[in-house]
């Protein structure tokens, strides 16, 4: 479905990625692991179109993602939910909701009923200012905003960033609902543990390259993995 290979970026000459491939199929969670500057956020701007490749390829569901304008990647079904949620806080919950259709180009209908249903207290919440929410209202608001687009696949960076561990859980949960639902996922994360246990498969980038790839359960059990990445701290999720 996408399909990402040799990926070159760099910023006024600094090398963030390098040589970057991956797949993601249809109908799957995939994720994206790695710690700071990565080159994780990177990746997703550059398949929205909000960052230059300098060589490579990215292709969704047949077309050349590159060199294509942002909104009419949105508008081909590749919707993110940016890092640090990005809502508009002087806007109400409604008001954020219904800008996310923007992107939907006539492939919507019942969103708003769906994502109500996802976050019901986002129904409770419609007149609030957004910059009222928490953070985890926040990122479910972000989340729905992003589904009221129609995503044929939804770009999520860091969800988990900066929430409580049962917020996370929450999030978490209604991800895995869409995903049953048929919705194929990217999921960036640095909670390697979560991400793991979340997706299908996974890679790991580190300082720009694909350092591992496989089936995210094997992945949680290899040894360097556990090392690198679940072995230290203690993790409530
Ligand atoms: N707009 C930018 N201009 C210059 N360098 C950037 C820019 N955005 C990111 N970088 C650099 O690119 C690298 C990857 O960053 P980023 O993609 O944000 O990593 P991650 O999301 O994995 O934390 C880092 O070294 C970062 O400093
Ligand atoms: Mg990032």
């Amino acid at each position: 479905m996408l399909d990402v290979s040799g990926l070159n970026v760099s910023y006024s000459g600094i090398r963030a990625l390098q040589d970057v491939s991956l797949t993601v199929g249809q109908g799957e969670i995939f994720a994206l692991i790695g710690p700071n500057g990565a080159g994780k956020s990177t990746l997703l701007n550059t398949l929205s179109g909000i960052v230059p490749a300098q060589a490579g390829q990215a292709t969704f569901e047949g077309q050349n993602l590159l060199g294509m304008p942002a909104h009419r990647i949105a508008r081909a079904g590749l919707i993110q939910v940016p890092e640090g949620r990005q809502v508009i806080a002087p806007l109400t919950v409604r008001e954020n909701l219904e800008l996310g259709r923007i992107a939907s180009s006539g492939r919507g209908g019942s969103e708003l009923d769906h994502v109500h249903d996802l976050f019901p207290v986002l129904a409770e919440r419609r007149n609030q200012l957004a910059g009222s929410l928490s953070g985890g209202q926040q990122q479910m608001l972000a989340i729905g905003r992003a589904l009221m687009g129609a995503p044929r696949i939804l770009v999520l960076d860091e969800p988990s960033l900066g929430l409580a561990p049962v917020i996370v859980r929450e999030v978490f949960d209604a991800l895995l609902r869409l995903n049953r639902e048929g919705l194929t996922i990217l999921l960036i994360e640095q909670n390697a543990k979560l991400a793991l246990e979340t997706a299908r498969h996974a890679a790991i980038l580190e300082q720009g390259r694909v350092v591992m790839r496989g089936v995210a359960a094997d992945l949680a059990h290899d040894p360097l993995v556990v090392d690198h990445y679940l072995g230290r701290a203690e993790d409530p999720v």
